[in-house]
């Protein structure tokens, strides 16, 4: 390691002291993680959770996933741990996939929205994983103390939803969670775009049918390489596309964002200064186009979503007016992109 390299070692290194010091006193951080940043505060903790709320403007009927370090730890959030949730974690964790399973007594209510399930994951980022561990590490020397051993996952996970105004696009740099959220926040960790882009996968073992109640980075063909059944929350999205304005506005930019298929490229307007077009690439229009804006995105999945945040926040810098956006095909591969981009286009006039 060279004397820069080490220097920086050092500063992260106490940064990431201070954000799990800032945790355990109650406090809120924002932190990287593999697929966008978090806001994150106890779990345990009704108030500092309450302030997370608050600062993102959320309503309180939407629970927010916990952050743990390690399997041990996820199993000291939930009340029961099936096989299937144990073949998972050895599978996905560290990873983007967040399973849903009835809660353990020391989730507070804050977290789950009052509901008897509670959403664990494994991020997959050096950064989080210091943190989550430096934060329970203080939890297990707690436990010593007789009032706190009732209560056995005291600090032991970081509840944390997205660290973007609520229904504003997910952060996927530090800049973006400064962007959005300011000094509101008591401390952010930088750690560099994050590589995944898009949110973890939510899965429900919590039903009859473990059920997919959110594509994300964990795609549903994996999914399968561990469970013989799988459900998806309102099936495919070909649906969802013919009427947009019934999907939830989400993950949106400030633009007009308008998705189109392939096949409707004749729809998007030939000019427009403030009009932004982001396409497939190769990009294959039937005329020259002068929108003022046009981006080639990979016509890659993981590639594409690892961007598409980052794209939506740059156009809305540059007061775009409305962002036309390709679909990729309804294929499976391409499920969680699709649903990023059928919500960010799902606001209605
Ligand atoms: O990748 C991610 O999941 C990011 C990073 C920070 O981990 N987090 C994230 O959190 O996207 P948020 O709060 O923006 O989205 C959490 C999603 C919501 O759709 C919420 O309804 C669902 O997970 N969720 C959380 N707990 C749940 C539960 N107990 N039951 C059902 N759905 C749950
Ligand atoms: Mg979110």
């Amino acid at each position: 390691m060279g004397e820069r390299e080490q220097a920086e070692s050092v500063r992260r290194s106490a940064d990431v002291k201070r954000a799990a010091e800032i945790l355990r006193g109650g406090g809120v951080v924002a932190f990287p993680t593999e697929t966008v940043y978090g806001l994150g505060a106890d779990a345990s903790n009704s108030a500092a959770v309450r302030r997370v709320f608050e600062i993102k403007g959320r309503p309180a009927t939407n629970p927010v996933i916990v952050h743990v370090a390690d399997i041990e730890s996820a199993r000291q959030c939930v009340s029961v741990w099936p096989e299937a949730a144990h073949k998972l974690a050895e599978r996905f964790w560290p990873g983007p996939l967040t399973i849903v399973l009835p809660k353990a007594d020391s989730i507070v209510p804050e977290v789950t929205a009052g509901g008897e399930t509670v959403g664990v994951r494994v991020p997959d980022h050096p950064l989080a994983l210091e943190m989550l561990r430096k934060f329970a590490g203080s939890a297990v020397r707690d436990w010593k103390t007789p009032a706190l051993r009732s209560n056995a996952a005291t600090g032991v996970g970081v509840a944390a939803p997205s660290a973007n105004r609520s229904s504003h696009v997910s952060p996927t740099t530090a800049q973006h969670v400064y962007d959005d959220l300011g000094d509101e926040v008591d401390l952010i960790l930088d750690g560099g775009p994050c590589g995944v882009g898009i949110e973890s996968t939510v899965l429900s073992l919590a039903t009859p049918i473990p059920t997919v109640l959110r594509p994300g980075g964990v795609g549903v063909e994996q999914l399968y390489e561990v469970l013989d059944k799988i459900e998806i929350l309102g099936g495919s999205d070909s649906g969802i596309a013919a009427s947009p304005g019934r999907l939830e506005r989400h993950y949106a930019p400030q633009a007009r964002a308008i998705a189109f298929a392939t096949e409707e490229r004749g729809r998007v307007p030939a000019d427009g200064r403030d009009i932004a077009l982001v396409a497939l690439s190769p990009l294959d229009l039937p005329q020259p186009s002068e929108c003022g804006t046009i981006i080639a995105m990979p016509n890659n999945p993981q590639r594409y979503a690892e961007h598409f945040y980052r794209i939506l926040r740059a156009l809305d810098v540059m007061n775009v007016r409305e962002i036309w956006i390709e679909l990729p095909p309804d294929e499976q591969r391409w499920h969680a992109v699709r649903d990023r981009i059928l919500r960010a286009s799902s606001k209605t006039y």
